[in-house]
């Protein structure tokens, strides 16, 4: 495996580690009801994240690697980011025709701090740079403000919105679809050509293999990809104008 590692202003994204520490860090996350609130699956126990981690890398070390599921972290956390406590989790499934969903949740005690964005901004960095890609989609319950405005921020665009998306333990949740493509950030690159780096990504220490040229993606293993949270009840919740994607401050 090559692993990935990107550095933006704050954080570091890395390869998850197997190891203690790095298991009681994505649980903080994925055994959160709060955390988990919008996204597509019910708290998890510590054990299921540890496994969780050794399916990562697994992916992380298959010839044509279609899913990236990373760890990110503070700069501030460590002299050497590969050994700070993950604070969160960023994911990019790679599709078909050179596209990608990407995903992201963040440990309770860091939200609102504008983290996500340079999430975003260092998976785009990801995607549109080095991986050279073309699409990348995003879906977010419709009750996720928080999730919402990091993706409009970011100068995703509303597509639409996808009617019971995944069930959750009190119903179906109907998800929005955004996108952004790499014409968005880089008008002129073409269906042949591959896009240079988007938003705010930064430097991408370390190789990546080449995304598929073709292939459906395994959408059961991609579950975590898409997730939210929300400041309100779904319910009252209005329906976000589709943005004219202008915007491309992760
Ligand atoms: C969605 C999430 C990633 C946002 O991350 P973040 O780093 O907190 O994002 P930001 O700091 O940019 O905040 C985004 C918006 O939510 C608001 N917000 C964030 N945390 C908040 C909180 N605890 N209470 C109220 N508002 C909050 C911010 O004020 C901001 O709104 P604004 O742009 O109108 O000011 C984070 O809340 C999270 O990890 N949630 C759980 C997992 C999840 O839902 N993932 C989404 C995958 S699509």
């Amino acid at each position: 495996m090559v692993p990935v590692r990107l550095t933006g202003p704050r954080l570091a994204i890395r390869e998850f580690h197997q190891t203690p520490e790095d298991a009681d860090a994505l649980h903080a996350v994925f055994g959160d009801p709060e955390a988990t609130r919008f996204l597509p699956f019910e708290p998890r126990d510590r054990e299921t994240c540890a496994d969780q981690i050794a399916l990562f890398l697994e992916e992380a070390e298959k010839e044509e690697r279609e899913v990236y599921r990373l760890a990110v972290t503070r700069l501030a956390d460590a002299d050497d980011p590969a050994r700070a406590v993950p604070i969160g989790s960023a994911a990019l499934g790679l599709a078909p025709n050179r596209a990608a969903s990407l995903g992201y949740a963040l440990r309770r005690d860091v939200w609102g701090l504008g983290y996500a964005g340079e999430v975003v901004g260092l998976l785009c960095g990801l995607a549109f740079g080095t991986l050279g890609l073309h699409r990348l989609e995003a879906r977010t319950d419709v009750g996720n403000t928080a999730s919402v405005r990091v993706l409009t921020r970011a100068g995703f665009r509303l597509e639409g919105r996808v009617r019971h998306d995944f069930p959750r333990h009190d119903g179906w949740r109907d998800a929005y679809q955004y996108a952004l493509l790499a014409d968005d950030v880089r008008p002129g690159a073409g269906p042949g050509s591959a896009a240079g780096p988007a938003v705010r990504g930064r430097a991408v220490q370390g190789g990546i293999t080449p995304p598929r040229s073709g292939g459906e993606p395994d959408v059961g293993r991609l579950a975590f990809l898409t997730g939210f949270r929300g400041r309100k009840d779904p319910s009252d919740e209005p329906e976000p104008r589709p943005t004219r994607g202008t915007e491309s401050r992760p």
